[in-house]
């Protein structure tokens, strides 16, 4: 019986792949304002006992696909699902493991530890139609996923086989300064090297690592993957996880991931890739019951790509980002993700088993034009009989202490364009570094004089946004690492220096623009 069920569920995987993800995600206008806009990959469950054996049926680079056409899902075999509930959650379950980046072994036996080895190599990767030679960690694209619960400690042993120099960052948590991956405080990883990353994850959230040397080539490349943070103590029923990364593909070559070369007027712009991958893959389907709430932590990957999201039918509910759980939720039909937000979103599927309906990327023009056609990124394929309804939303999700302006240092950061460089304060790669003091609250205020968006991230510490016209954070409150600075914008944001000294990065995040000049520093001391 139980294997019957785990051939059901691996059947309803493979069912459709349909879309053919190659456009780019945009035009419309930017209707929203702020940042209310972010994306947030799912994921699966809350922490598996772990070992990535349950999942490695599945996505990335995983050997099964071939089996798993086998076992198409037809309408008919959902029909047989419509009836009771307790039957449909296997199948339910093996389609979010399927659809899931597998996870990262876990080698040590303390349940606080989460101790895991990582190697950077070349492999070939299947995406669904086709074999792509990429970087990867382990083998895989998406990277392993890391999950853990808040104040656990990760032990990372990273090896570097690849070709280049690559080191790890681990984005938006809050590390040690001498942990941060980043040139400023690390050398490259050589060919055959090895280093080791270890700290405590201070907070619940989604995050996500990457390299950040050469990143655009090497994120486009393959280098990317997910961190789950847990908050236990966060209020139940918000629904099953599925963490959802979104990305893209360039080929430099037929089969061969990376940038085709481009020109620097092409960098300026920032380059998309071709195809859309969602953990790793072009889009499949996920089986969700009707009424029952599912909940999806979304991340931006992309190394440029922005995505604006929306469910054919239905409502987003969006109740965290970066940093964990906002304070209370917002509903919304779109939520545009620029490149390395993150937003932790509820959808209640609805409809009757058969039924079928697709998470798209809407067009959005960051200032580079944009597609006529939405590009569906994942089918949504209703099974079984209605749940029973979800429970309310509590209004209050967490507490969280709004900063102050009263007491900020203000600092100003003027970004304009010359030619196909980007300047900060006027200088091209070399402005002066943002100095800020440990306990110190800054209000930063941060003016887009380009007619392109730009995701701005400050590495180290979480920062919330201001409302000038109430100065006080925008609500809901949340804590952010990365927000979409609208073209011709300007955004304003707190933040406070925790005691972790050190020199630290601030830039955007369309990776391309690092390139052409858009990166500052930022020493805490
Ligand atoms: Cu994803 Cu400098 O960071
Ligand atoms: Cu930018």
């Amino acid at each position: 019986m139980r294997n019957l069920q785990k051939k059901l569920s691996l059947g309803a995987l493979l069912v459709l792949t349909a879309c053919g993800g190659d456009s780019n995600a945009g035009d419309t206008n930017p209707s929203t304002t702020s940042h209310e806009r972010d994306a947030s990959h799912a994921a699966d469950g809350p922490p598996r006992a772990d070992t990535g054996a349950a999942t490695d049926s599945a996505v990335p680079g995983g050997g099964a696909r071939d089996d798993l056409d086998a076992g198409r899902l037809t309408d008919a075999d959902t029909s047989l699902d419509a009836g009771s509930l307790g039957d449909v959650e296997p199948l339910l379950r093996g389609s979010r493991e399927a659809l899931s980046v597998p996870r990262a072994t876990d080698l040590n036996p303390d349940p606080h530890v989460i101790e895991i080895n990582l190697d950077a190599h070349i492999a070939s990767v299947d995406i669904g139609s086709q074999q792509v030679k990429m970087y990867t960690f382990n083998g895989q694209v998406p990277g392993p996923r890391i999950e853990a619960n808040v104040g656990d400690r990760l032990i990372v042993h990273f090896t570097n086989h690849l070709p280049v120099e690559t080191m790890i960052h681990w984005h938006g948590v809050r590390v040690p300064n001498a942990m941060d991956g980043t040139p400023l405080v690390q050398a490259g990883v050589k060919t055959g090297g090895t280093f080791d990353y270890s700290f405590v994850l201070t907070d619940p959230g989604i995050y996500w690592y990457h390299p950040h040397l050469d990143s655009s080539e090497q994120l486009m490349r393959g280098l990317y993957a997910p961190i789950i943070v847990h908050e236990p103590s966060e209020p139940v029923g918000l629904g099953e996880e599925v963490t959802l990364v979104l990305s893209d593909l360039a080929f430099s070559s037929p089969g061969v991931a990376g940038f085709p070369d481009d020109g620097a007027a092409a960098l300026a712009a920032g380059r998309d890739g071709t195809t859309v991958l969602v953990n790793g893959q072009e889009p499949r389907t996920l089986l969700v019951q009707p009424g029952a709430r599912l909940r999806m932590r979304v991340i931006n990957t992309a190394a440029n790509r922005f995505f604006k999201l929306r469910i054919e039918g239905h409502q987003l509910t969006r109740i965290g980002s970066d940093g964990g759980l906002a304070a209370s939720a917002t509903t919304m039909y779109y939520l545009l993700l620029a490149s390395a937000e993150r937003a932790d979103l509820l959808v209640v599927p609805k409809g009757k088993a058969g039924d079928r309906f697709k998470l798209q990327a809407i067009p959005y023009d960051r200032g580079t034009g944009g597609t006529a056609d939405p590009v569906p990124l994942l089918t949504l394929q209703l099974v079984g009989g209605e749940a029973e309804a979800p429970s309310p939303l509590p209004a209050r999700l967490r507490a969280i202490e709004p900063l102050s302006t009263s007491g900020a240092t203000k600092v100003a950061v003027k970004i304009e364009r010359l030619g196909n460089e980007y300047m900060i304060n006027g200088a091209t790669h070399h402005a002066p570094p943002v100095v800020g003091k440990v306990g110190e609250t800054q209000h930063w205020r941060v003016s887009n004089i380009t007619y392109y968006d730009h995701p701005f991230h400050i590495h180290g510490f979480f920062f919330q946004v201001l409302n000038p016209r109430t100065n006080a954070p925008v609500l809901p409150l949340e804590w952010r690492d990365t927000v979409n600075i609208p073209q011709s914008a300007q955004l304003e944001l707190l933040v406070k220096y925790d005691d972790r000294p050190g020199r630290w990065m601030y830039h955007c995040h369309i990776l391309d623009h690092v390139e052409t000049g858009f990166m500052g520093m930022l020493n805490v001391e």
